[in-house]
């Protein structure tokens, strides 16, 4: 069900189900409406979607700092629901997050050094004695010189404090680190050597992530599987080379190629799907499948029946996840009318 990939790692994330809506004045916001996902050790997964699409939610869930409503997070094989206090007090070094503004995680009024000792000490990862010591070699690891330790949160630059964030999410050796947008606050500048930053600390350290992020260039320079998000429900899960070749579910083709790419050529003659409308809102989803109202291929079926999120078989030999009535198990389907043919 969760996991449909023929990975063979051990499972670090599994997400059975998961929904979170939120009671408010005129209704229920469905932010997350039946999510499964899985991440192997080792591996990034990639969340992408439009903007309330429910990725944040989805991070905050799988780090316990938000109740699902419904479902289950499963972390190195432990539910999450099923744990006391105590037990996920001293679970909490397995996994961890970033935020896109790093402030939110480092307290203003302390030093760098103290923001990253905290974990440590929490967590008891070395004696109080060698704590100073592991401080400055964490943030060695994230390209900061010792002598940073000393400093505060607001002498920093945006990309030293994120680096900042980073150590400290990492100080207790998590299994599976969540970042949430970390770069999106960043000036461009600085973006590229925090993504490369990321991918070195996952190559020497070997955490699982689970990368959320609406930039698709960010997302497909890092991630080894992509999610593809909307309105509370992952739409497909695919390989990123899979994804960027051919994606299957349409809306992860509109989002494809509303993305500008670096080749301004290869921009002009790109063909342009037409998107009909705005996302709608997650107080009042459509029936059936939630993408139906600008779905171009959409049939009477779509309209009353929500698509399954089912394995298909690509032409690459991986499978993907789906959820769409027209994609068939050997992964094709009909294509997308582009802008000219309509027009
Ligand atoms: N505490 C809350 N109360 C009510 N609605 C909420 C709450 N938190 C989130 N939502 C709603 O849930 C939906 C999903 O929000 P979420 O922050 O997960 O989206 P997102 O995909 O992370 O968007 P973005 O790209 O803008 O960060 C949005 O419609 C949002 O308004
Ligand atoms: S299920 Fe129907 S409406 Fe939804 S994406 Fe597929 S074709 Fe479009
Ligand atoms: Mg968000």
């Amino acid at each position: 069900m969760a996991d449909n990939t023929t990975d063979d790692r051990p499972e670090v994330l599994v997400v059975r189900d998961l929904v979170k809506h939120y009671r408010v004045h005129g209704g229920t916001v469905r932010s997350v409406d039946g999510v499964n996902l899985t991440i192997h050790r080792g591996e990034i997964v990639g969340l992408v979607g439009e903007s309330g699409s429910g990725k944040s939610t989805i991070g905050k869930m799988v780090v316990s700092l938000i109740k699902p409503t419904a479902g289950e997070v499963e972390i190195d094989g432990v539910a999450m629901s099923k744990l006391s206090r105590r037990r996920l007090r001293r679970l909490r070094k397995r996994f961890n997050i970033v935020f896109q503004d790093p402030g939110s995680s480092i307290n203003p009024r302390g030093t760098v050094g103290s923001a990253i000792a905290e974990p440590l000490r929490i967590h008891r990862i070395v004696p109080s004695a060698k704590v100073e010591e592991r401080v400055h070699e964490l943030l060695e690891q994230v390209g900061l010189r010792p002598d940073t330790a000393a400093r505060f949160p607001h002498e920093l630059s945006g990309g030293q404090r994120q680096r900042v964030s980073l150590a400290r999410a990492l100080a207790a050796g998590p299994d599976l680190l969540v970042a949430d947008e970390p770069t999106s606050a960043l000036d461009v500048s600085v973006q590229a050597s925090v993504l490369n930053l990321i991918a070195d600390l996952q190559k020497d350290l070997g955490f699982a992530c689970l990368f959320i992020s609406h930039d698709l260039s960010a997302i497909e320079y890092l991630a080894d599987r992509i999610a593809v998000m909307y309105l509370g429900r992952i739409v497909e899960v695919s390989d990123r080379r899979d994804l960027f070749e051919r994606p299957l579910h349409p809306y992860a083709d509109v989002l494809l190629a509303a993305a500008p790419l670096a080749d301004p050529v290869e921009q002009r003659e790109r063909e342009r799907i037409p998107l009909r409308g705005e996302i709608p809102s997650p107080m009042d989803p459509p029936s059936g499948c939630h993408f139906h109202p600008r779905c171009p291929l959409a049939t009477e079926l779509c309209r009353t029946t929500a698509p399954e999120l089912r394995t298909v078989t690509r032409d690459s030999g991986r499978t993907s996840e789906v959820a769409c009535h027209l994609v068939a198990d050997d992964g094709t389907r009909p294509p997308l009318p582009v802008a000219s043919a309509v027009a």
